[in-house]
């Protein structure tokens, strides 16, 4: 794929952004469908996006499954099966070796609901719009693991009687408090804050962008393109995660030549 990016000035920008998180031992990242892409999983928006194929309010909002349960399990048995062939890619690897790195000083927030950052090997990470392995009983509420190799019904129900949904954040749905009291305490703490693979348009995710600037972090945004995050960004890396995250992670430990930082210098990514 061609990004319209000069070499030298992506070459530039990661030894800037390398400089930025070198010496942070807190370090939060957010990320979005984007960094699963190249683990062949559909984003949201975009060509061929999840949002193109489907309305949102006819398969993830409460009402979607109150009205046609039918049609929000299709679309989520249907990604739960895609989810099947899917592995974590270089991108999610390399988030591992940073928190390898960085131990408890590390944090992931996702909002992805595809679960691999922890099939990677991620370890703290915090699911903030919920989990496809998961479903939640509209009845007792009971919540139990249920793993995507496993083909559920095509209206699956609880041992209670009741409709069991997935346990994910619909839109006009809160989310988990403890995992987004979690989420902002590490947005809050952190010194570099990483923002890969998210449009930045969905709230409160977003929010936590500003809210780890409000308090000095240093903010990297990786994407294809610029997005509402790039206001925010101190570096903005233009190119796939899989291939900026490894890069990026590896000149922290000096396995590249570990270049000045350059001053200054153009964003690399162009306007969508
Ligand atoms: P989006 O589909 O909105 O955005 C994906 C972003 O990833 C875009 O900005 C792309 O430019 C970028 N991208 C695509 N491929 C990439 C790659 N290989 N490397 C780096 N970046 C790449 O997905 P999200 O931002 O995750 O919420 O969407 C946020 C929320 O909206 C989702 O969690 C979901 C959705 O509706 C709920 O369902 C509640």
């Amino acid at each position: 794929m061609h990004h319209p990016v000069e070499h030298d000035d992506l070459h530039a920008e990661l030894a800037r952004a390398a400089a930025m998180l070198r010496p942070a031992d807190r370090v939060a990242v957010l990320t979005g469908a984007g960094i699963s892409a190249e683990s062949g999983l559909a984003t949201f928006r975009g060509a061929g996006g999840l949002w193109e194929g489907h309305r949102v309010e006819d398969v993830a909002t409460p009402w979607a499954f109150e009205r046609s349960p039918e049609m929000v399990w299709r679309f989520y048995n249907a990604r739960r099966a895609g989810l099947r062939a899917a592995q974590p890619n270089p991108g999610h690897l390399a988030l591992v070796r940073l928190e390898e790195r960085l131990g408890e000083g590390f944090a992931l927030v996702t909002q992805n609901v595809d679960g691999l950052h922890r099939t990677a090997g991620s370890r703290h990470v915090l699911e903030i719009h919920g989990s496809l392995a998961r479903v939640r009983c509209v009845g007792c509420g009971e919540v139990t693991h249920r793993s995507t190799e496993e083909p559920l019904p095509d209206l699956p129900r609880c041992h209670c009687g009741a409709l069991l949904r997935p346990d994910v954040v619909w839109f006009h749905e809160p989310l988990p408090a403890d995992v987004w009291a979690a989420a902002e305490r590490a947005a809050l703490a952190c010194q570099c804050f990483l923002v890969v693979g998210t449009s930045a348009i969905v709230y409160p995710a977003a929010e936590l962008i500003p809210l780890a600037r409000s308090k000095g972090a240093k903010v990297i945004e990786v994407n294809l393109t610029r997005t509402p995050a790039s206001t925010y960004a101190d570096v903005s890396l233009c190119g796939p995660a899989g291939q900026i995250l490894p890069e990026l992670v590896s000149q922290l430990d000096g396995e590249r030549g570990q270049g000045p930082p350059s001053p200054g210098g153009a964003h690399g990514c162009h306007h969508p």
